[in-house]
């Protein structure tokens, strides 16, 4: 669904596009470099991704407001309508009319909604933050399962639990009376949301988990591995990146986007918001998640600087006035990818390569491991030589004891010994000299894979 619905906007953008070139001139048109959107939404729709924003229902009557949310984004999260206190204040009495406001908004104009959040230490109301023990976990898993149920079919993707880890050195979890009920809590959380919609991606999201060497970011990295190693659902983690002087940009955020995706879940930046708003840092963070085939979207936390959380930071890509700031711009073009402009003097000249590259229609493959006791996630990049691929297969013998248990972006057949892997329908043209990823998690150990890969 979701991914038709991005194939559409995308389909929609080059008509578009393709009009307007005409409309130019067949100068314009044989000059012009590949089909770029005008849109936040267009653009990251044509890269296969969402651009989204945080919408608060009481702003939906401002025509200013809506202009910009209609005009650029084709994702909307809650920003506040669909948590605990919002959804459920007073026990068993449940309340879907703000939420359902964004919710109706959002899928008319044929945006997707991410849900935000069923499991959270924070605003819940009064009635569950003074309770506890066996009648508390009761309580959360019958909210994750009412609210789930409601908007079963019209939310892409939940938070299912946000911001359980805490800050510091330490990796332990986050003291709250959700954790107080057992370590189990997330996981009872993920299985009772899976049950009550189970075509919903679930997301464990967070903030401080964008820099790979801290301690907070290792530590939902082990708990989404072990997860995926028990079987729990998830599929997705979500980074919430809100930057400031406290907690900047850090310069391995890509490294952290990628070594998640490598576990086989999706990766999303849910909350993008940076002090200052410098083009540079957003122009950045959108290179990164592109450069990370499982990282499928990004939303910024609220639309204009005075839409913000953090209005005094100006941290957004509309002034308080609907203006594009210059990371608008910065955005965009890092979405329209290659649409920056060249640069003003010509590159070196190269010296011919010694080895020369392969032939027509040859193709290489290589894998990177990361291993674990006892199960592995490889990372296998394909790469066309001289000509496009349409259509690629890799083999691989696994070890004895080693068994594929999931794998992404590929079809496979046999899951011990020799296995063969083949394209899915999106990724079976590779442009000359470029390369696509496709994964698999298996038990067992990965010594010595050696992957061939064959065009066709
Ligand atoms: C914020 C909202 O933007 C504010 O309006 C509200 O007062 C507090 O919550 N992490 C989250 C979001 O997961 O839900 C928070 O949203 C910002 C931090």
């Amino acid at each position: 669904m979701r991914r038709a619905q991005w194939k559409a906007a995308s389909r929609a953008a080059i008509a578009l596009t393709g009009v307007g070139a005409l409309a130019a001139g067949m100068a314009m048109l044989l000059a012009a470099p590949a089909a770029a959107g005008t849109t936040l939404g267009a653009s990251a729709a044509e890269q296969g991704r969402y651009f989204g924003a945080a919408v608060a229902a009481n702003k939906l009557s401002d025509s200013a407001y809506t202009t910009i949310l209609n005009r650029e984004f084709n994702s909307v999260t809650p920003e506040n309508e669909m948590k605990i206190d919002a959804t459920e204040p007073q026990q068993g009495q449940f309340s879907f009319g703000a939420a359902d406001q964004i919710v109706n908004h959002a899928r008319s104009r044929g945006m997707s909604v991410r849900g935000h959040t069923l499991a959270w230490h924070s605003q819940q109301p009064g009635w569950m933050q003074n309770m506890s023990g066996t009648a508390l976990r009761q309580a959360m898993l019958n909210h994750v399962t009412q609210v789930a149920t409601h908007f079963r079919g019209q939310v892409v993707a939940w938070d299912v639990v946000n911001e359980a880890f805490a800050d510091g050195g330490t990796g332990a979890r986050r003291d709250s009376n959700l954790q107080r009920t057992g370590n189990d809590w997330i996981e009872a959380a993920f299985r009772a949301a899976r049950a009550a919609d189970p075509g919903a991606k679930l997301c464990y999201n967070d903030y401080n988990t964008d820099d790979w060497t801290h301690a907070k970011t290792q530590a939902v990295y082990t708990m989404v591995r072990d997860f995926k190693q028990r079987g729990v659902p998830i599929d997705c983690v979500g980074l919430q990146s809100h930057f400031n002087s406290g907690s900047p940009y850090p310069s391995n955020y890509r490294t952290t986007l990628s070594s998640f995706a490598a576990l086989g879940v999706d990766v999303q930046i849910t909350e993008l918001d940076i002090e200052g708003a410098s083009a540079a840092t957003y122009r950045s963070v959108v290179q990164d998640c592109l450069a990370v085939a499982r990282c499928n979207g990004i939303t910024v936390w609220g639309i204009r600087d005075s839409d913000s959380w953090r209005a005094s930071q100006t941290p957004l890509l509309f002034t308080s006035g609907g203006a594009k700031k210059p990371a608008y711009d910065a955005v965009l073009a890092a979405l329209n990818n290659g649409s920056t402009p060249p640069p003003t003097t010509p590159p070196p000249t190269t010296p011919p390569p010694t080895t020369p590259p392969p032939g027509p229609g040859g193709c290489t493959a290589t894998v990177s491991v990361n291993q674990w006791t006892g199960g592995f996630v490889a990372t296998v990049r394909v790469t066309a030589g001289s000509s496009a691929l349409n259509g690629w297969s890799v083999t691989i013998t696994l070890p004895t004891g080693a068994t594929v248990t999931n794998a992404w972006n590929v079809n496979r057949s046999g899951d011990t010994g020799t296995t063969r892997w083949t394209n899915v329908a999106y990724n079976g043209g590779v442009g000359a000299g470029q390369s696509t990823e496709f994964g698999f998690q298996a038990n067992g150990t990965s010594t010595g894979l050696n992957p061939t890969c064959t065009t066709g």
